[in-house]
């Protein structure tokens, strides 16, 4: 019923079906083949500075993580070996030491990540209730990642509720209500402070803009709850009216996180010529939305962007339960990567694993249990390797 709402009407003629190929364009060919204009590089936010060594190669950080992390490495490193990316491995480990009585990434790897500029990293488990300071946050701060790409396609060959969900969502990742600042005031009361300041909220929302049009999306949706938390969300509210004046080719607007909620999931293809730009716990639940509506975590990548450093990772977990066992889908490690490549400048490296994912996945013959096959994790990324 949902799916037939989805697909009638309207908003079914905006949305035409693209090619598996087609799916996370390369950003500026997007952009030019509609016309928008792309932000000067000299006027760029987080662009990367990287460069290629003597042997012709950029290195990379790799993070391999937990659980089924090294697997689902081990997937990317033959696909990428496999389609000649110019690429070299730098494995770190992250394994948390302790500078001053706090928690830290151990010197190695902030070097490692520092000198290449990026990384690409597995899932890392996170004790519950321990002492433990989640290592993601940790890697959030350490390298100032300021702002979460989180993009949501619908992948052909793997049916869910809704055929065409192409939404864009970015997140603030280093404030708001993850400012980690809470205390007891007495016993049975504490206190949590949502920190939202001008610096942070600029800085993503001109991320975001420039996102949109690097991505050929002519929207950009500010998302927030001012009504409610009038001066935290009123600020962020305020500072994406000023940004959407440096961008007048982008049409600017915004929306209450319920409003938000309850359209994204009755009719997602509205959504599709946007970017939503929100504070952080606002994009911390909408983005596992919408990677519900195109068949949860497995599928989904992300990128960590900072102002010189980024991390690509997929947005699953370590996945305890399959790790060891050569069940392990890398699909979302591999797209990943692929946002990677395309924030590299490797496009048409990008493009070419891209679409041998998108062909294998389509094929539906060599895909792993999570997604209704029988294949085992290597035996997915040979036939990704044998569609490129
Ligand atoms: N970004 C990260 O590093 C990250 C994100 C989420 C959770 N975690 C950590 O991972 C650990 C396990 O968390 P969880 O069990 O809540 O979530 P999870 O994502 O690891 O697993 C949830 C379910 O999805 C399945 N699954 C996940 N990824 C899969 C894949 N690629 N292929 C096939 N099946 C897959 C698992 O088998 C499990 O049944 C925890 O320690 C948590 O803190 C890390």
């Amino acid at each position: 019923m949902i799916a037939g709402r989805c697909l009638a009407g309207a908003a079914r003629q905006q949305v035409t079906r693209q090619a598996p190929q087609q799916l996370f364009r390369p950003a500026f060919a997007q952009a030019q083949s509609r016309g928008y204009s792309v932000t000067k590089e000299e006027n760029k936010v987080a662009k990367f500075p990287g460069s290629k060594g003597s042997d012709g190669k950029f290195t990379v950080s790799l993070i391999e993580g937990d659980g089924i992390g090294p697997e689902i490495s081990q997937s990317v490193k033959d696909i990428f070996s496999a389609a000649n990316a110019p690429v070299k491995w730098e494995p770190i480990s992250v394994d948390p030491v302790f500078k001053d009585g706090k928690q830290a990434i151990p010197d190695e790897a902030i070097d490692s990540i520092t000198r290449n500029y990026v990384a690409l990293k597995g899932p890392l488990a996170t004790p519950i209730g321990k002492g433990h300071v989640s290592l993601n946050l940790t890697l959030r701060r350490t390298f100032n990642l300021f702002a979460n790409v989180r993009p949501c396609k619908s992948i052909q060959g793997y049916k869910t509720p809704y055929d065409d969900v192409d939404t864009v969502l970015i997140r603030e990742n280093t404030e708001g209500e993850y400012s980690g600042i809470e205390h007891v005031v007495v016993d049975g009361v504490v206190q949590s402070i949502k920190l939202i300041t001008r610096e942070a909220s600029e800085r993503v929302l001109r991320f975001a803009f420039q996102y949109a049009q690097d991505i050929g999306k002519p929207k950009v949706r500010a998302v927030h709850k001012a009504t409610i938390m009038k001066m935290s969300d009123g600020l962020f509210l305020s500072c994406a009216r000023k940004i959407s004046k440096e961008f007048p080719n982008v049409e600017f607007d915004a929306e209450l996180l319920d409003n938000a909620c309850l359209k994204v999931v009755s009719d997602p293809t509205p959504y599709n010529d946007k970017v939503l730009v929100m504070p952080n716990l606002y994009g911390d639940i909408l983005s596992d939305m919408c990677a519900g509506l195109i068949g949860g975590l497995g599928l989904t990548p992300s990128g960590n962007i900072g102002d010189e450093c980024s991390i690509f990772e997929a947005v699953h977990g370590s996945a305890p339960d399959i790790a060891g066992k050569g069940l392990a889908n890398p699909t979302a490690l591999l797209l990943s990567s692929i946002m990677m490549l395309q924030h590299m400048g490797l496009t048409e490296h990008a493009s070419k694993i891209q679409a041998a994912i998108f062909k294998t996945l389509a094929e539906g013959k060599t895909i792993t249990g999570d997604l209704g096959g029988k294949a085992k994790t290597h035996e997915y990324a040979d036939a990704v390797i044998k569609n490129l």
